[in-house]
């Protein structure tokens, strides 16, 4: 009798489970459809988690069939259908009565479909994993579903059998297939590889392996990758061995979403992001859990492609190990709005134009660049450096000579898989034609232009020769006031200053869309936003200015947006970057600064050549006056919460310029309360953070000590790829150096500091008086 009481309890139970999972789950019945355009049409998982829908795309009236994660401020899209032929608005995805899943256009032209879907399709479905699937009565197995066919993510509770593959998008913003691939290889390695931007021909050998083959034992080897429920990536192998990917503690998948993504720069990451952005210390945004390779620019290996950064360029990565890409001098960005897209020549190098070489080139050093595999077409062992640059200045196929271990390679374009190497302490000589007899590193920025100007010429002559009367008047009258206007338009871009001089003027979005042309040209990307080159123009004169667009507001930041920016716009410092104005719309707060032309810190640092000593201790002499300033001359004191290179601007005479301040306090951190958002980057945040301890300035001299040892021994903080493990992470290298009384073996290479090393030693000591754990210990800003 109990016994079949339990069994009818548990029968109960059984049918109020199923019950209730039919009930949460969406069901899509056959015959519905959404519509491009639409913007109250979309399917949702039960849980709101996620949405099935349209998305529409940056400055293009064109839309991607996508699956986003829903309840984030990002809406980041985690799997997509048609990355390469964008939809037009009105275009529909149907799922038909015979249970087909296809997109087409307005016009009837199909765009994408579901493919292989087995038969017997009854309904489809969103479910909470975000997982799109077309389902049926056979309750074993969907007949489709999203999963089985990734873009460039995967989720938890997804798998990738042998010969899976997720493509990396082209750029951040275009989704047709970009260089990189990530597969689960037949021999059984998860690997990383690059593809032949044209033919779809893979390229080996891969930039990264799970190593986890076994050509001996098959048994040995992986066959399926599985992102468990739990967060952890693994590859499973054929004997049941797991060999985890996800290392050591991860965030909870009940209070994080998690996802993993081969970005676009061709880095592997396993993301996770707080579902709850209120509870307490975590920011609102994705952070990285790992990432492979750890070093993108030299694990490219291989004489096909171009490498990370494009050809004729040079890659590192910076410390959270993302490509950072510059062109060689005489160089420029093939695509100026994509660091990735490689380089051209800015004038075309050409033989026998019957001039002796000196009154057309000259020779520029790069330290540390080189190439590892590409484009030598001769070498010879190196009697002295003079000699490797003269061979390379009087040959007309040479562009670049790298002197490198006692050899002279001569090379030819195009340059692939251009890397900085400080260990081999290269040198690569680049021959830089000259420009009107000017010296090559003041080449002019446009050096195509006279060519084009010229044809432009001959285009106007031909027409008017070969036109009517009439024609050729309507025609002079219109290429007249283009070049009127045109003229007027140089003529403004200038003077800067009248503008500057203004006060704070507050923009509408619609101005800062037409500044930036739609937020076209994006140069820098931060905690807090995006930033946008643009021109703002008043009636007497032109600004280049930078237009930071805030993401992630908080909620009560509302209200005191004016207030805070007024505050930022009070601060006036020559080591502070000012701000113009600002821009307050509904949802759309933006912030105007005056543009900096010479980059940032990190660019400049851990550039393609070592900045001279005197100019770094001129640059961490001027960020220490800026903190000052924020922290003691202020009528309110301003703390940063964020001190690194990266937030460090240089204006066109190279000085330091604090960018960002005031934006941690205007983004709703109350910055005196113990338990807050963590603001900052990993490598530069102070222990406090993460302890009971109130936050106060000291944060920022904890940040500034960090950064000032590595102003002075000119590398990052972190080097994951050093070889000498204890090297790695710069402030306990320096400690240990310090200790043992041997500095000089942080700055070997470099004659300047080694010349200097008592001045040298009191800085390195003022840099670990800094980041001593006990905040009450650093010294603050004016000592
Ligand atoms: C994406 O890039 C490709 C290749 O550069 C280009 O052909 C395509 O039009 C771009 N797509 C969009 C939507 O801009
Ligand atoms: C996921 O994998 C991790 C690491 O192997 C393991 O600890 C955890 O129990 C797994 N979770 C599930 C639900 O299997």
């Amino acid at each position: 009798m109990a016994l079949a009481l339990d069994f009818f309890i548990i029968l109960l139970f059984y049918f109020l489970t199923i019950l209730s999972n039919a009930q949460k789950l969406n069901q899509i019945k056959l015959g519905s459809s959404l519509t491009a355009g639409d913007d109250s049409s979309a399917w949702t998982s039960s849980s709101g988690d996620f949405v099935f829908g349209f998305r529409h795309l940056d400055n293009q009236n064109l839309f991607l069939l996508a699956i986003w994660y829903d309840k984030i401020p990002d809406k980041t899209i985690v799997w997509y259908a048609n990355g390469a032929s964008p939809a037009p608005k009105g275009s529909k995805i149907e799922l038909t009565s015979d249970g087909k899943f296809s997109l087409s256009a307005p016009n009837g032209q199909s765009i994408w479909k579901a493919e292989n879907v087995a038969d017997g399709v009854s309904y489809a479905s969103l479910l909470d994993t975000g997982n799109f699937v077309l389902a049926g009565e056979n309750y074993d197995k969907y007949m489709w579903e999203s999963f089985r066919y990734p873009s460039d993510t995967i989720l938890p509770t997804q798998v990738l059998d042998v010969g899976g593959v997720l493509s990396s998008r082209m750029t951040k913003n275009n989704y047709s297939k970009g260089q990189f691939q990530l597969r689960l290889r037949p021999d059984d390695h998860l690997v990383l590889n690059t593809i032949s931007s044209r033919m779809e021909f893979v390229y080996d050998p891969p930039y990264y392996k799970s190593g986890t083959s076994d050509t001996n034992n098959s048994m040995n080897s992986g066959f399926r990758v599985v992102f468990n429920e739990t967060g952890y990536i693994k590859v499973i192998k054929r004997n049941g061995v797991t060999v985890n990917l996800t290392l050591g503690n991860i965030a909870s998948t009940k209070d994080f979403y998690h996802k993993a993504t081969l970005d676009f720069d061709g880095i592997f990451t396993q993301y996770a992001h707080p579902k709850n952005p209120n509870n307490g210390v975590w920011d609102k945004a994705w952070f990285s859990v790992w990432y492979e390779p750890k070093d993108i620019c030299t694990s490219l290996i291989g004489d096909l492609g171009d490498g990370a950064c494009g050809f004729n360029s040079i890659c590192a990565v910076d410390v959270e190990g993302r490509p950072t890409c510059e062109c060689i001098p005489g160089f420029s960005r093939v695509d100026s709005s994509n660091q990735y897209s490689g380089c051209n020549q800015e004038k075309v190098q050409k033989c026998n134009q019957g001039s002796r070489p000196e009154e057309l080139f000259e020779m520029q050093a790069m330290n540390n660049a080189f190439w590892p595999f590409s484009a030598n077409y001769e070498s010879f062992p190196l009697q002295n450096e003079e000699v490797c640059n003269s061979s390379c200045f009087n040959d007309c196929n040479c562009v670049v000579a790298v002197v490198k271990e006692g050899t002279c390679w001569k090379k030819k374009l195009p340059l692939s898989h251009g890397r900085l190497d400080r260990n081999t302490y290269g040198k690569a000589l680049v021959k830089i034609p000259k420009v009107d007899g000017s010296a090559g590193n003041k080449i002019s920025q446009h050096p195509n232009r006279t060519k084009k100007d010229q044809s432009a010429v001959i285009l106007v002559v031909s027409i008017l020769l070969g036109g009517s009367l009439l024609f050729n008047f309507i025609f002079v009258a219109t290429v007249s006031l283009v070049v009127f206007f045109a003229y007027r338009r140089s003529q403004r871009v200038n003077k800067v200053s009248s503008l500057l001089e203004m006060n704070l003027r507050v923009f509408t979005f619609q101005e800062l869309q037409e500044a930036t042309e739609g937020f076209h040209e994006e140069v820098g990307k931060g905690s807090f936003g995006t930033v946008y080159k643009g021109i703002i123009s008043t009636s007497t004169s032109k600004a280049i200015v930078a237009v930071k667009k805030l993401e992630r507001l908080s909620q009560d930041g509302e209200k005191e947006f004016k207030t805070e920016a007024g505050a930022i716009a009070k601060t006036h410092h020559k080591n502070l970057v000012r701000l113009l104005g600002f821009c307050d719309e509904g949802s759309n707060r933006l912030l105007v600064y005056e543009f900096m032309s010479n980059g940032t810190l990190a660019s400049f640092l851990f550039g393609i050549s070592r900045p001279d000593w005197n100019k770094r201790l001129q640059m961490a002499y001027g960020i220490a006056r800026g903190l000052m300033y924020l922290h003691e001359e202020c009528s309110t004191q301003i703390i940063h919460c964020d001190i690194k290179p990266q937030n460090i601007l240089l204006d066109d005479t190279f000085t330091t310029k604090i960018s960002d301040f005031g934006l941690a306090k205007l983004l709703g951190s109350d910055q005196t309360r113990t338990s807050t958002v963590i603001r900052g980057t990993k490598g530069y945040v102070a222990p406090e953070w993460f302890r009971n301890s109130p936050v106060t300035a000291k944060v920022d001299v904890y940040s500034y000590g960090v950064m000032l040892l590595e102003i002075l021994c000119c590398r990052r903080n972190i080097e994951m790829e050093r070889d000498n493990e204890e090297e790695v992470i710069l402030v306990d290298y320096v400690y240990d150096c310090y200790k043992e009384r041997v500095l000089e073996k942080l700055v070997v290479n470099d004659e300047e500091v080694l010349n200097d090393l008592k001045r040298f030693e009191r800085l390195v000591m003022v840099g670990i008086w800094c980041i001593q754990e006990d905040h009450s210990l650093r010294p603050n800003m004016k000592t």
